[in-house]
């Protein structure tokens, strides 16, 4: 098929090669799209079960009082006991609401998604997760939508973007403001050099009365979530900021659909080259994480009906 050919150009053109994958995707992708209760039901309780991401993935008063001792996830030796300055920074109760949301839309950074003409179908979901700070206006809206509940930004995007907030944060706080109140997400204790930058954002929106809502994500609920996806067989370093929003989601909503998950380099039914992200061409950092493996897990729930991959145009 159309699909297992894009796969193949990768391999031809020596990235990265998962074979297994190639005909999975023309079996799965194929079939039409049916939510299967059952499946969703049981894996949604697995991930309730082993990382309770509803009540733990966000770091709260309720769920990390003054003297625990967070544990990074990323640098297992690093422990930080939280002190009641830090305390006074977390939320006070977590932000989801009780009921499960209706249709949830978790937006992947995919180059698959320029010109899809997305952005309308993105933005009638109940709620919204982008990864990474990603750009939304400048044309982008037709293809990605504008509307945000969530949004994460990985520190090194501070880094590069925002000169680690250690000089002028106005042009932070300005690129803010198409998320407008949503939640910020932010790994403030999965590396140790992430939380000093971390804690400068923070800082910086408060300052300067920013309406976007920081919080950060708990490094205990990381860490289970990378043993629950090792036990399903997923054997990586580290989780992309895509695969962790899915299984959030999957917790949160009855409805999950993805867009703009695609690592390879040629669109699935167009076989055009493909920029890794919409907005730009900056490769994966591969040493890392390997999309591909987490592609076919998720490619598995779709196909399992669990959650909904959003692979042509809309
Ligand atoms: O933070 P990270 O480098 O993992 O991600 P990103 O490049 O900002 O993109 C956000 C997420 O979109 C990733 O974590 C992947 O799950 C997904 N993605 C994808 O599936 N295919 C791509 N070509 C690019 C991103």
């Amino acid at each position: 098929s159309l699909v297992t050919t894009a796969i193949w150009l990768d391999c031809v053109f020596g990235c990265v090669c998962h074979r297994e994958v190639i005909d999975k995707v023309k079996e799965r992708y194929s079939q039409p799209w049916k939510k299967q209760e059952d499946n969703y039901q049981k894996f949604r309780s697995q991930l309730n079960g082993k990382c309770n991401g509803f009540d733990k993935a966000i770091i709260t008063q309720a769920n990390t009082p003054v003297g625990k001792e967070l544990r990074f996830n990323g640098e297992k030796k690093r422990i930080l006991k939280v002190t009641p300055e830090i305390f006074s920074i977390f939320a006070k109760e977590h932000p989801f609401s009780n009921k499960t949301l209706n249709t949830c839309a978790v937006v992947g950074n995919g180059g698959i998604l320029t010109n899809s003409s997305c952005g309308n179908i993105i933005d009638s979901a109940q709620f919204i997760i982008r990864c990474n700070l990603p750009p939304l206006g400048n044309g982008y809206e037709k293809h990605v939508g504008i509307k945000t509940d969530l949004v994460t930004a990985n520190p090194s995007i501070l880094v590069e973007k925002y000169g680690a907030l250690n000089g002028r944060r106005r042009p932070f706080v300005e690129g803010l403001r198409t998320y407008g109140n949503s939640l910020l997400l932010l790994p403030a204790f999965s590396y140790g050099h992430n939380t000093p930058v971390s804690l400068r954002a923070v800082f910086t929106i408060e300052d300067f009365k920013s309406s976007i809502r920081p919080v950060f994500f708990n490094p205990e609920y990381l860490q289970n979530l990378s043993i629950f996806w090792r036990s399903q067989g997923l054997k990586e370093a580290r989780l992309s900021t895509g695969i962790i929003m899915a299984s959030l989601a999957l917790e949160l909503c009855a409805n999950v659909n993805l867009y703009g998950f695609w690592p390879f380099s040629n669109h699935p039914h167009s076989h055009h080259a493909l920029t890794n992200h919409y907005y730009d061409d900056r490769k994966p950092k591969t040493k890392f994480h390997t999309m591909p493996a987490e592609f076919d897990f998720l490619l598995q729930l779709h196909s399992q009906g669990v959650l909904r991959l959003h692979l042509g145009d809309c």
